[in-house]
């Protein structure tokens, strides 16, 4: 079992309504999770494994809630080399290009520090289901034993 961290980017709540959902799922499933909504980078060292539910906003851009932390790590680049990582995006393919901008930008973000991630990223298209916290907890439930 895993000690994960789970980063939290959301603007209306669907995205974070989703993370604590799949907080209970894991945690049922005897993981230690702590869940960030206002996560600072500190956190990297604080887990062994890393899920980030994420929103996109504006055109492609990951939510206010994680400008800082993204800002932060790109500048300090805090390594977490071979840890797991998974992220979990939802969008609105209705936005064309920038369909899940910010979960993409956390995904590079996540290699570049050198995470192994357990999965590409998963996309969640509002186009395509109104219970965004349902396929996440599918998608968790077949893989949360990879963290
Ligand atoms: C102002 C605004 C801008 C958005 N921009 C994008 C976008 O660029 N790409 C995308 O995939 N989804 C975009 N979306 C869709 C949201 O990411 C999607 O509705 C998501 O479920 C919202 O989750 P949240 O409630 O956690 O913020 C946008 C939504 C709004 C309201």
């Amino acid at each position: 079992m895993s000690n994960i961290g789970i980063i939290v980017g959301s603007v209306y709540g669907n995205a974070q309504n989703a993370a604590e959902e799949a907080q209970t799922l894991l945690t049922n499933h005897g993981h230690e999770v702590e869940l960030y909504t206002d996560p600072d980078i500190s956190l990297l060292s604080e887990h062994d494994s890393f899920l980030v539910v994420t929103s996109t906003t504006g055109v492609g851009d990951v939510p206010p809630n994680l400008e800082l932390f993204y800002a932060d790590a790109k500048d300090t680049f805090p390594l977490i080399t071979q840890k797991k990582f998974a992220v979990i995006a939802l969008g609105d393919s209705s936005y064309g290009d920038s369909y899940c901008g910010a979960g993409k930008q956390m995904f590079e973000l996540f290699c570049e520090l050198q995470g192994s991630p357990i999965a590409d990223m998963v996309g969640i298209d509002a186009m395509e289901t109104f219970e965004p916290e349902a396929d996440v907890l599918a998608w968790l439930e077949n893989n949360h034993a990879q963290f």
